[in-house]
Order: structure tokens, then C-alpha cells, then sequence
């Protein structure tokens, strides 16, 4: 399902605020993933705090595009491709969009009202659907 325009509007005027503060989202995000979700830490190798710069700078990236279905392709399909192989399943989604909006309530404080926290919701869940679809994860 499209993604409101109000919702894209949203979200997308969170990321400079979001940017402002990448690092300390960065290192928060797996912390409160690993503690909604315990059992998701096996999935990891590598330098967490990496892995949160990585995570955080391509969610931004993706979620400038999420109101565009093309672009949205673009920026997912390869992604996608490379989780599947990863054994990521469609499951591990759900934790994951929960531990981002945590994360982002610690990082945007008064800014992220309830709008602009639903309008993350919508896109994780656009977000996640193109992931999910690309990579064929069934
Ligand atoms: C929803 C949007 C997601 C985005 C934007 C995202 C982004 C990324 C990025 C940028 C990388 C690094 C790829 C590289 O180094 O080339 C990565 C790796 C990884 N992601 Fe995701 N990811 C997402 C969802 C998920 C989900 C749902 C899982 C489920 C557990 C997951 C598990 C992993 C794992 C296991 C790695 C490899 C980490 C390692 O090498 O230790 N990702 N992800």
C-alpha cells in the first residue's frame, strides 16, 4: 500500500535532526534491538557500532525515497538481495521496525510527536515491504 504524502513529508523533515545525531542513534539502535529481541544477536559478527553507522545512514537514505516506488526499488533491491542470503526472514522485521522507532523517540525527544511517529511507522512498514518482496524472503 502507497504511503501517504503527509507521512513522506514527515518523515523526510526529521532526517536533518535525525543526522544531527546519527552517532548516539547509531550506538542506541542494537542496544534497544538486542533487548526487545535477545535471541536476534546470533545474526551479528560484526562491530555493532559499525554496523549501527551502516543501519542508520541507509535507513535514512532509504527513507528520503520511500514515497517514490521506483526509487524505492532501487535503493532496496539489492539490499534485500544480500539479507536474504544473510538467512534474514520476514519475522525479524517486526523487531527491528520496533527497536527504530525506540530509538528514534530517544533521539528526536519533544520532536517526534505522535504524527511524525506514525508517519515512521508507515514507512518502515513500506520500507520493509520492499525489502521483504525484492529479497524474496517468504
Ligand atoms: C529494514 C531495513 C534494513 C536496513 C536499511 C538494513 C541495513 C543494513 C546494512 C546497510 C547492512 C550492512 C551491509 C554491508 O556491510 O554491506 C546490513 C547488514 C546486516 N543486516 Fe540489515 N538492514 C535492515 C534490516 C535488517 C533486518 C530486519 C535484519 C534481521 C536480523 C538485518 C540483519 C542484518 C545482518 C545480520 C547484517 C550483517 C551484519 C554482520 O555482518 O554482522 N537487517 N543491514
Amino acid at each position: 500500500m502507497a504511503i501517504a504524502p503527509d507521512d513522506v513529508r514527515r518523515v523526510r523533515e526529521s532526517l536533518p535532526l535525525l543526522r544531527e545525531h546519527f552517532e548516539p542513534a547509531a550506538s542506541r539502535f542494537y542496544d534497544n534491538l538486542f533487548s526487545l529481541a535477545p535471541e536476534m544477536r546470533a545474526l551479528f559478527r560484526g562491530d555493532m557500532d559499525d554496523q549501527g553507522m551502516k543501519f542508520m545512514s541507509t535507513m535514512a537514505m532509504i527513507a528520503e525515497v520511500v514515497g517514490d516506488a521506483d526509487a524505492l526499488a532501487g535503493a532496496t533491491a539489492g539490499l534485500a538481495r544480500a539479507h536474504a542470503r544473510l538467512g534474514v526472514a520476514p519475522e525479524h522485521f517486526a523487531p527491528m521496525g520496533h527497536a527504530l522507532l525506540v530509538t528514534l523517540g530517544e533521539t528526536l525527544g519533544p520532536d517526534f510527536t505522535p504524527e511524525v511517529q506514525s508517519a515512521w511507522r508507515a514507512a518502515y512498514a513500506t520500507l520493509s515491504e520492499a525489502m521483504i518482496a525484492h529479497g524474496a524472503m517468504a
